[in-house]
């Protein structure tokens, strides 16, 4: 006889209709996805843990019936869904072996080197090779380093060839900071430690107060040299400076020296090569005359010496400066020096590969 409880028995045969009805669904569930089929069936809060819970509702006498329903359902289900992993790893194999590993690989854009890191790399191992060291300094300097003891003293009319950028803030109370305006600094820093023989260059960014052009910049970059040492000469200087133009820019470029001033060299000169574009012919670079400038130099003066502790009476020695862009201008024929800071990588990518 069945139990009067009619409610029950509407829940027992809920139970049957709604199982049938979610078997037919999981037979035909075929979205690939064996994942989602898990969690919608299998899951924590999937349809089989949530007909396991109306068991509460089925009367006693029914509760075994009902309870293996639900287990052949739960089973029917667990099948279901080993049936559909299985399928889509052997999917995942075969998708895996569509990989053609001997296909070149999607090409990365390289960066290249700054043409004033190039040039500078170069400028300076063609001085390591002459026993040269790399010395660096701040590039916010005081009056004394930059100018005082490079015999450049207070209202020296040669300190306004330099348009200094001066710092004055409160912090620095009021003292006599400034961008260096040559990197002649790093030498006055390196001659007051004393360590001599001195043979040295410095690379380095400096400032000077210059309207922005083609020709000029209110930041470059300069590569000083310094050599102390007994019986240091003129003749040193020049061969040093012959090597390291033929390094530079070729065994067939000539040099030569015209008188300058310094007031940190005596005597000084400044050097010129041989035009790099017409051969010493005469064009518009070398503005007809066949030679273009590159750096300056001279033998150090004993005023500098004495400033920075040496004995000018037994030591002499010779310094050059050189400006990064400029002679890169020449190297690589750039006719603009503002290129060197707008980093258009169009002008940048022309250095790729260059060394
Ligand atoms: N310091 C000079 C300048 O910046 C260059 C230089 C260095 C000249 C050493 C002579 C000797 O213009």
């Amino acid at each position: 006889m069945r139990s009067p409880s009619i409610p029950y028995l509407c829940r027992m045969e809920a139970l049957l209709i709604q199982i049938e009805e979610l078997k037919k669904e999981i037979a035909a569930f075929n979205g690939g996805d064996a994942e989602a089929f898990r969690i919608k069936y299998l899951g924590s809060k999937g349809l089989v843990k949530s007909l396991m819970g109306e068991m509460k509702q089925v009367p006693a006498e029914k509760k075994k019936e009902a309870g293996q329903l639900l287990n052949e359902f739960k089973l029917f289900t667990e099948e279901r869904y080993e049936a559909l992993r299985s399928a889509s790893a052997s999917n995942g194999k075969a998708q895996a072996s569509n990989i053609d590993l001997s296909l070149p690989g999607d090409p990365m854009p390289l960066g290249s080197r700054h043409p004033i890191s190039l040039v500078k790399n170069r400028i300076i191992s063609i001085f390591q090779r002459l026993g040269f060291a790399v010395a660096e300094g701040p590039e916010i300097e005081d009056d004394f380093h930059n100018f005082t003891a490079l015999n450049l003293p207070e209202n020296h009319p040669a300190r306004d060839m330099q348009d200094t950028f001066y710092i004055s803030h409160p912090a620095t109370g009021g003292a006599d900071w400034l961008l260096r305006t040559h990197t002649s600094s790093v030498q006055v820093r390196e001659m007051e430690k004393g360590k001599l023989p001195i043979r040295i260059i410095c690379p380095g960014r400096v400032y000077r107060n210059e309207t922005i052009s083609a020709r000029a910049h209110c930041f470059f970059h300069q590569v000083e040299g310094l050599y102390i040492a007994e019986n240091v000469s003129f003749a040193d200087l020049k061969q040093t400076l012959y090597f390291f133009v033929q390094e530079m820019f070729g065994e067939t470029v000539k040099i030569r020296f015209r008188p300058s001033y310094f007031p940190f060299t005596e005597p000084s000169a400044e050097m010129d090569i041989s035009c790099l574009i017409c051969g010493g012919e005469g064009c518009s670079v070398c503005k007809r005359t066949g030679w273009v400038e590159i750096l300056g130099c001279g033998m150090v003066h004993p005023n500098v010496l004495d400033n920075c502790g040496i004995d000018s009476s037994k030591y002499t020695g010779f310094a050059f400066g050189m400006g990064i862009e400029r002679i890169t201008m020449l190297k690589y024929q750039i006719k603009d020096l503002r290129l060197f800071s707008e980093n258009d990588v169009r002008f940048l990518d022309q250095f790729s590969g260059a060394v």
